[in-house]
């Protein structure tokens, strides 16, 4: 997997993309990563990338041409065309199953706004337009990042162990369940018996009942469409009714 990205600041990934769990799997080739430098595609003194709205406003907005000559070149280069993401908050909302989606891409372009958004034309480059959520950000760099952490983590070598992103939040529709390590005992709050049991049908049986318990009450909205036996959903109803009292 391939993902590049453009920006104004190409130098704001590496820091993070060398570390930890990322820095791991670049270096083993499990994704590339390229960021290009959008001034790369202008063509005055200054390297303008902004101008000032028509109609007046607060703030800049990013030009077309840097943007389109930008996108068209860097589409151009290598064998398969990248599958274009912009970033807005009037975006489809980023999730999980948008993550899952993009892990199937070769060639990811990511590109990041700054300044109060972009020219509405350059939004016809985009094959995607993300939000993260309904807050604003200063630029598209975190969003980027953002994307290629949960896209990475789902590629194949990129986690130690092969079945942890298959247990995380979200990949079965539920919240994570309650995890405890050493001690047994932490400022008198015990760790629930069973963990200890050694028993591993009745840990997989509390863990379940426990991450439905725990989206009853954070997350209500997501047992809407989790999939739930009858007798699943009747608790998660049950949850729900003891969350609301
Ligand atoms: N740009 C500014 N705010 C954003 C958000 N919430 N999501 C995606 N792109 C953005």
């Amino acid at each position: 997997m391939r993902f590049e990205a453009l920006s104004v600041f190409p130098e704001f990934f590496d820091s993070y993309l060398d570390m930890s769990i990322m820095g791991r799997a670049r270096k083993r080739s499990v994704f590339e990563f390229v960021a290009h430098d959008l001034r790369s595609w202008t063509h005055d003194r200054h390297n303008t990338v902004d101008d000032s709205p028509f109609g007046g406003g607060q703030g800049m907005l990013m030009k077309p041409a840097p943007l389109f000559e930008a996108i068209e070149d860097i589409s151009s280069r290598g064998e398969a065309r990248p599958h274009v993401v912009f970033f807005s908050p009037c975006g489809r909302p980023y999730c999980q199953a948008v993550a899952e989606e993009l892990s199937h891409k070769n060639r990811i372009l990511l590109v990041c706004g700054r300044y109060e958004g972009m020219d509405e034309r350059a939004y016809e480059l985009a094959d995607d337009i993300v939000s993260m959520g309904d807050y604003v950000l200063t630029g598209g760099e975190l969003a980027a990042l953002c994307v290629i952490d949960s896209v990475v983590r789902l590629l194949p070598g990129a986690l130690g162990d092969e079945m942890s992103a298959k247990d995380e939040s979200f990949s079965d529709g539920l919240l994570e369940y309650a995890q405890y390590t050493r001690p047994a005992v932490f400022r008198g709050r015990a760790v629930p018996e069973v963990l200890l049991s050694g028993n591993h049908a009745a840990v997989d049986a509390w863990r379940r009942r426990n991450a439905i318990e725990r989206t009853a009450r954070w997350r209500p909205d997501l047992l809407e469409v989790a999939e739930l036996t009858d007798e699943e959903r009747a608790f998660a109803e049950r949850s729900m009714r003891e969350e609301r009292q």
